[in-house]
Protein backbone atom coordinates (compact mmCIF):
# COMPACT_ATOMS: atom_id res chain seq x y z
CA UNK A 1 0.00 0.00 0.00
CA UNK A 2 1.34 3.37 -0.45
CA UNK A 3 1.47 6.28 1.87
CA UNK A 4 -0.28 9.54 1.01
CA UNK A 5 1.78 12.63 0.71
CA UNK A 6 4.61 10.91 -0.13
CA UNK A 7 6.36 10.59 -3.98
CA UNK A 8 8.67 8.28 -4.45
CA UNK A 9 11.23 7.70 -7.72
CA UNK A 10 11.03 4.53 -9.41
CA UNK A 11 13.85 2.03 -8.07
CA UNK A 12 15.21 1.86 -11.36
CA UNK A 13 16.70 5.74 -10.95
CA UNK A 14 19.15 4.93 -8.43
CA UNK A 15 20.69 1.35 -10.42
CA UNK A 16 24.29 2.56 -11.13
CA UNK A 17 23.47 1.46 -14.43
CA UNK A 18 21.18 3.51 -15.42
CA UNK A 19 21.89 6.50 -18.03
CA UNK A 20 18.97 8.61 -19.15
CA UNK A 21 18.51 9.12 -22.90
CA UNK A 22 20.55 11.92 -22.93
CA UNK A 23 23.28 10.63 -21.42
CA UNK A 24 22.94 7.53 -24.25
CA UNK A 25 22.71 9.86 -26.55
CA UNK A 26 26.42 10.33 -27.77
CA UNK A 27 27.76 12.14 -30.93
CA UNK A 28 31.60 12.72 -32.65
CA UNK A 29 32.87 16.26 -32.79
CA UNK A 30 35.58 17.02 -35.14
CA UNK A 31 37.87 20.12 -34.20
CA UNK A 32 40.04 21.51 -36.88
CA UNK A 33 41.93 24.26 -36.53
CA UNK A 34 45.59 25.90 -37.88
CA UNK A 35 45.85 25.99 -33.84
CA UNK A 36 46.09 22.71 -33.65
CA UNK A 37 48.56 20.11 -35.02
CA UNK A 38 45.89 17.76 -36.72
CA UNK A 39 42.78 17.39 -36.16
CA UNK A 40 40.91 16.21 -32.75
CA UNK A 41 37.99 13.57 -32.71
CA UNK A 42 36.06 13.03 -29.60
CA UNK A 43 32.70 11.07 -28.67
CA UNK A 44 30.75 13.74 -27.02
CA UNK A 45 26.89 14.29 -25.56
CA UNK A 46 24.88 14.33 -23.02
CA UNK A 47 23.58 17.44 -23.81
CA UNK A 48 26.86 19.82 -22.91
CA UNK A 49 28.12 22.83 -24.83
CA UNK A 50 30.66 22.47 -27.75
CA UNK A 51 33.06 24.49 -25.10
CA UNK A 52 32.42 22.28 -22.13
CA UNK A 53 33.04 19.35 -24.44
CA UNK A 54 36.44 21.62 -25.99
CA UNK A 55 37.61 22.36 -22.71
CA UNK A 56 36.90 18.29 -21.61
CA UNK A 57 39.67 17.77 -24.39
CA UNK A 58 41.79 20.56 -23.97
CA UNK A 59 40.68 21.72 -27.52
CA UNK A 60 42.40 25.47 -27.68
CA UNK A 61 39.14 27.32 -28.13
CA UNK A 62 38.77 30.94 -27.10
CA UNK A 63 36.22 32.13 -24.81
CA UNK A 64 35.69 35.33 -22.19
CA UNK A 65 32.49 35.40 -21.20
CA UNK A 66 30.34 31.95 -21.97
CA UNK A 67 27.38 33.33 -21.86
CA UNK A 68 27.16 34.46 -25.14
CA UNK A 69 28.35 37.96 -24.72
CA UNK A 70 31.38 38.31 -26.41
CA UNK A 71 31.57 36.04 -29.43
CA UNK A 72 35.00 35.10 -29.34
CA UNK A 73 33.93 31.35 -28.56
CA UNK A 74 32.55 31.99 -32.73
CA UNK A 75 32.72 28.60 -34.14
CA UNK A 76 32.08 27.20 -37.82
CA UNK A 77 29.78 23.85 -37.50
CA UNK A 78 29.30 21.65 -39.90
CA UNK A 79 26.41 19.01 -39.04
CA UNK A 80 26.00 15.38 -40.89
CA UNK A 81 22.21 15.84 -40.68
CA UNK A 82 22.80 19.32 -42.69
CA UNK A 83 21.27 19.29 -45.97
CA UNK A 84 23.07 23.07 -46.30
CA UNK A 85 26.49 22.55 -46.92
CA UNK A 86 27.72 25.82 -45.66
CA UNK A 87 29.04 25.92 -42.53
CA UNK A 88 27.20 28.68 -40.39
CA UNK A 89 29.09 30.39 -37.46
CA UNK A 90 28.04 29.57 -33.86
CA UNK A 91 28.81 30.40 -30.49
CA UNK A 92 30.33 27.45 -28.71
CA UNK A 93 29.56 28.46 -25.49
CA UNK A 94 25.87 28.13 -26.62
CA UNK A 95 25.67 25.76 -29.49
CA UNK A 96 24.12 22.20 -27.33
CA UNK A 97 25.73 19.12 -28.77
CA UNK A 98 22.98 16.48 -29.48
CA UNK A 99 23.00 13.48 -31.41
CA UNK A 100 24.39 14.32 -34.82
CA UNK A 101 28.34 14.23 -35.64
CA UNK A 102 29.82 17.64 -35.80
CA UNK A 103 32.93 19.40 -37.54
CA UNK A 104 34.11 22.47 -36.18
CA UNK A 105 36.50 25.08 -37.73
CA UNK A 106 38.13 27.79 -35.83
S1 LIG B 1 32.49 32.58 -24.56
FE1 LIG B 1 31.72 34.58 -24.86
S2 LIG B 1 30.29 34.32 -26.44
FE2 LIG B 1 30.94 32.30 -26.00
Amino acid sequence: MRKKGRATAPFYLYHPLFVTLEEFIMANVTFTSPKMNKDITVHAGGHSTLLAVAREHVIPLECECEDGEFCTCAVQVSSSKARDTSAPWRLACQYIVRDDDLLVKF
